[in-house]
């Protein structure tokens, strides 16, 4: 497991009408990534951003931007998030009967390589591809919205996967996404997650973004 922890706001949370002053907000109060959530309105019911946000991400901060492409069919989308500046690019197991090769061609796009899987999909699913992604990504609420709770049964999954990973001495990142706060950031962190993505608990939080962001490190270190 690595030994530094990462938090990845999720701007799918943010104001947008102020996005560029939200987006320095969370990198002065020590973001390490930020995540977008691209939705297509097929594979999940929201849609929400394209390439054309990453663009303007990326011109807003120097921060990695992590990706997360709850899209069918994303082999079409991979060099157009490339170029736009994604430095991850996750997909989902489910949108792939060739998530291997399109693994290997994330790579080739200069891009870290990451794989996903909803909360209904068996960790075994991830099971071919470890050698191949350098980014895991277990969801721990059904992917569509920011704000809904965490599920406490994705728990076991991500020691399931810690424990796959280990076993390989792969140096993945393992990441999780939905309900993350300081009251769950605890359980994921030692059953074996190292980023933590969180939309609400961050942009959402009653006192403001870097409070936000240092109430889930205190939990951490707690
Ligand atoms: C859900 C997205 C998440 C979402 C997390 O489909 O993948 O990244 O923004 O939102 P919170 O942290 O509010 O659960
Ligand atoms: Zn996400």
């Amino acid at each position: 497991m690595n030994t530094s922890v990462l938090i990845a706001p999720s701007i799918l949370s943010a104001d947008f009408t102020r996005l560029g002053e939200q987006l320095a907000a969370v990198e002065d109060a020590g973001a390490d990534w930020i995540h977008v959530d691209v939705m297509d309105g097929h594979f999940v019911p929201n849609l929400t951003m394209g390439p054309f946000i990453v663009e303007h991400v990326r011109r807003a901060t120097r921060l990695p931007i992590d990706v997360h492409l709850m899209v069918e069919n994303p082999e079409s989308l991979l060099e157009p998030f490339a170029r736009a500046g994604a430095a991850n690019l996750t997909i989902h197991v489910e949108t792939c009967p060739n998530a291997g090769e399109v693994l290997t061609r994330i790579r080739s796009l200069g891009c870290r390589a990451g794989l996903t899987l909803n909360p209904v999909t068996p960790a075994s699913a991830l099971a071919d591809h470890l050698s191949l992604a350098d980014l895991l990504l277990v969801m721990t609420v059904h992917p569509g919205y920011s704000g809904q709770s965490f599920m406490p049964d994705m728990v076991a999954k991500i020691a399931e996967v810690r424990q796959m990973l280990d076993e390989l001495h792969s140096p993945a990142w393992l990441e999780v996404d939905g309900g993350i706060s300081p009251g769950t950031i605890v359980q994921t962190r030692a059953a074996g997650a190292d980023v933590f993505v969180a939309a609400n608990a961050i942009f959402k939080h009653p006192q403001g973004i870097a409070a936000g962001i240092s109430d889930l490190r205190a939990a951490l270190h707690s």
